[in-house]
């Protein structure tokens, strides 16, 4: 409507005065995802956009996604402003993991690598060895493994878990969840499976490992997208944010997505299918972000010391997976 495209003229001449890009997050709303596309910004994963935020020679990066990819914004660009639509956007896993309890977890385990996610803090970051997204953590775990590291992994259980089976590492799993991917619900899928007989499942490894099981194909979001494309079936299950679809149905025009089942809809269960934080982008706060004289309530700080420390297993991922 007129109000949105106002908001999207007024985003581009923005974008333009402060040399700033956007970055957005697979799982924001599709407007987002296409204003991204449309402005020369970058519309990925979380791996990818921490890589397109380091390289690209804007001033100011504008991330619409969660805090945590904000940050990692900041520690790999120090010298960039990194601006978010929201501080508020948050991630369960990032609040599962608490630095303090996670240090103490590591000091109780010298022996071991300490692997985290990407969906965690700058200062739980600090801690570690290893950061890794969803995209390259099988990749970066039999790495260790055929070194005969012992790996300490964190928060996600689920994702952990799936690793731990298919690399046989040894590793011992911090236990949160996301809010999101925990709420796909395996006798739903067993029945949508029947009634689509034809159809291929694609699954996101933060979900349980009864939901894993029964996927076609298993990975993070870009590689779910590569697997939408490159799978025959004409239908496809998917257990994973519907803001996905955008990107999926954009590249294959010519099949159906089906949301994989959750117990409720948007009215009745707060994380089905859509992650109230990466909902909290809208067209309006990226606006305020860049039109703000005050950048406070929308620019991220990250304490120099400790970014100074979490920049290094962060390069040591991007380094690996180059
Ligand atoms: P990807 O790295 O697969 O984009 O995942 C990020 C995320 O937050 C998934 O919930
Ligand atoms: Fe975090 Fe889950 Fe939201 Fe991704 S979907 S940002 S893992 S809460």
């Amino acid at each position: 409507d007129d109000q949105k495209a106002d908001y999207k003229a007024r985003i581009k001449a923005l974008l333009k005065a402060r040399d700033a890009v956007l970055v957005a997050h697979y799982y924001t709303d599709p407007e987002i995802q296409a204003l991204a596309e449309e402005t020369g910004g970058c519309v990925s994963d979380s791996l990818e956009m921490a890589r397109f935020g380091k390289e690209h020679p804007a001033k100011t990066l504008i991330v619409a996604g969660v805090k945590f990819m904000g940050e990692t914004a900041k520690i790999l660009s120090p010298e960039k402003t990194v601006l978010m639509p929201t501080l508020e956007a948050t991630c369960s896993l990032d609040l599962g993991c608490p630095a303090e309890e996670f240090s103490a977890f590591c000091d109780a385990h010298p022996d071991h690598t300490v692997v985290v996610y990407a969906n965690t803090s700058a200062a739980v970051k600090a801690r570690a060895d290893w950061v890794v997204t969803s995209s390259i953590a099988l990749e970066i775990v039999e790495h260790l493994d055929s070194e005969g590291k012992k790996i300490l992994w964190a928060p996600d259980k689920h994702l952990g878990g799936y690793i731990n089976k298919k690399t046989g590492a040894d590793m011992l799993l911090w236990q949160s969840a996301c809010i999101v991917h925990d709420e796909f619900k395996t006798r739903a899928l067993k029945d949508m499976k029947a009634l689509y007989p034809d159809a291929a499942v694609l699954v996101h490894p933060e979900s349980p490992a009864s939901i894993v099981e029964m996927a076609d194909a298993v990975g993070s979001t870009s590689q779910l997208i590569k697997a939408a494309q490159t799978l025959p079936n004409k239908r496809l299950i998917v257990a994973t944010d519907r803001g996905i679809f955008y990107k999926m149905q954009q590249l294959c025009p010519d099949k159906e997505f089906v949301e994989a089942p959750t117990a409720g809809d948007g009215a009745t269960c707060r994380s089905c299918a859509h992650c109230p934080w990466m909902a909290m982008n809208g067209l309006k706060a990226i606006y305020e972000s860049l039109s703000a004289e005050q950048l406070q309530p929308h620019e991220i700080h990250v304490d120099p010391a400790l970014a100074d420390k979490a920049m290094v297993p962060l390069n040591r991922m991007l380094d690996f997976a180059a």
